[in-house]
């Protein structure tokens, strides 16, 4: 970094910044909040001692799946070698937009290269014709950072009287703005659904619309594994999302909607326009993905009995469990630092469980998110809990953080 000559001590712009990043750093490692890369060095199909990832259903290997990447690379390539607009969209693309259409039951779906993108699409691309993000309180990042103006609309995490409270006010508020209430299908930090029944109704009741993120319920969740799209007063949903990033195994995303937003979605949506695509063969190997999601409904079976002999295992050592019926099972921790503790201790045992911590989460609500697999064996639940009673045996107030009181 060189100085402007003349004046040594006058200080740049780039000088101030350059503070501001040190004082920031040093405000967030005094907090506990530091957050760092750490290379996960295992295979992707080793689900020992891995208590973290989406791959809730063990896809990310699957050989269906791994040939379908192969035959896709010699057919499409590495790359797309464009935007989806100009020459990235192939007929791999193409047939898995209308596969999912079908399967989900929308007019038709886009595809976008992850599901950061996708929600942020979807949310800037509707404001700019008058509609008026109102989300859930545990929405995620992704969808806050949708948000063009200020002040962000919220209700109170899967509440439906304030949601229609908030409806209200926005359309006093923007008497010519049309409600868009947003919400998750499976909330990535609690594992808890939202009440699609009820949003879908109220919707429609105040002429507004719905938009569900279904990244973590797409593939899991649901009699057919659809997520959402098999709740009750799913047909209210007017536009969902989802990334084939975790239940799918592998990256990327999609939206799902009438022709006529997804049309206006292709004119308007900077995300879709202007990013590449991703390649052909990860179309092709989502497609396999999809497949396997819909043929070994068997999968989703062990899912749901892993998730069941993890709770029966926290019961026992009456944890802190949230209430979840889904892979995410949070242990609400309290701090910061004992989080990061629990985190570490099972560090040493070879179990890899992340601390969430503010912003991720709300102050005092830190926790630990265990993520079940249908890869899970009973082994590796096991080793789970006898790790957690030896750490729990040598600290008592860990222990004591993570009970019921
Ligand atoms: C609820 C939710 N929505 C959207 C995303 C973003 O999806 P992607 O990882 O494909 O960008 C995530 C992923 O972390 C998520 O948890």
């Amino acid at each position: 970094m060189t100085r402007q000559p003349g004046n040594p001590n006058r200080r740049r712009p780039f000088d101030m910044l350059r503070e501001r990043i040190a004082e920031n750093l040093a405000t967030i490692k005094a907090a506990g909040l530091w957050r760092q890369l750490e290379p996960w060095p295992y295979p992707a199909d080793s689900f020992h001692g891995q208590f973290a990832s989406n791959d809730y259903l063990a896809l990310r290997a699957h050989p269906k799946v791994l040939e379908a990447f192969h035959q896709g690379l010699q057919k499409w390539g590495a790359g797309s070698g464009a935007s989806p607009l100009v020459v990235g969209y192939s007929n791999a693309h193409h047939e898995l937009t209308e596969q999912l259409a079908d399967w989900l039951g929308f007019d038709r779906v886009l595809l976008f290269s992850s599901g950061y993108a996708a929600n942020q699409g979807v949310l800037q691309t509707l404001q700019s014709v008058g509609a008026v993000p109102i989300l859930d309180r545990f929405a995620h990042a992704s969808l806050y950072d949708g948000i063009k103006t200020l002040p962000v609309h919220r209700f109170k995490h899967n509440e439906l009287s304030d949601a229609k409270t908030k409806i209200t006010s926005v359309k006093a508020q923007m008497p010519e703005g049309t409600p868009l209430l947003v919400s998750e299908g499976v909330f990535s930090m609690d594992g808890d659904s939202a009440p699609i029944a009820g949003l879908s109704a109220l919707v429609r009741q105040q002429n507004g619309l719905l938009f569900i993120d279904d990244a973590h319920g797409v593939g899991v969740t649901g009699e057919r594994g659809r997520g959402a799209m098999d709740s009750r007063g799913s047909d209210g949903i007017d536009i969902l999302s989802g990334t084939f990033g975790k239940a799918f195994g592998l990256g990327g995303a999609f939206v799902a909607s009438d022709q006529q937003i997804c049309d206006y979605m292709v004119q308007k949506c900077r995300h879709l326009i202007y990013s590449t695509a991703f390649t052909g063969a990860q179309a092709m190997a989502i497609q396999a993905s999809l497949g396997v999601i819909q043929a070994e409904p068997e999968r989703r079976g062990m899912l749901t009995r892993n998730i069941s002999r993890f709770r029966d295992y926290a019961a026992q050592l009456q944890l802190r469990l949230l209430p979840s019926s889904t892979p995410i099972q949070p242990l609400v921790i309290g701090t910061s630092e004992l989080a990061l503790r629990l985190s570490h201790a099972l560090r040493t045992e070879n179990i890899r469980c992340i601390a969430m911590r503010p912003p991720t989460v709300a102050k005092g609500t830190e926790r630990l998110r265990f993520t079940l697999s249908a890869g899970h064996t009973e082994t590796d639940i096991d080793a789970l809990f006898s790790a957690l009673v030896r750490i729990f045996h040598q600290d008592k107030e860990l222990h004591e953080a993570c009970v019921v009181r």
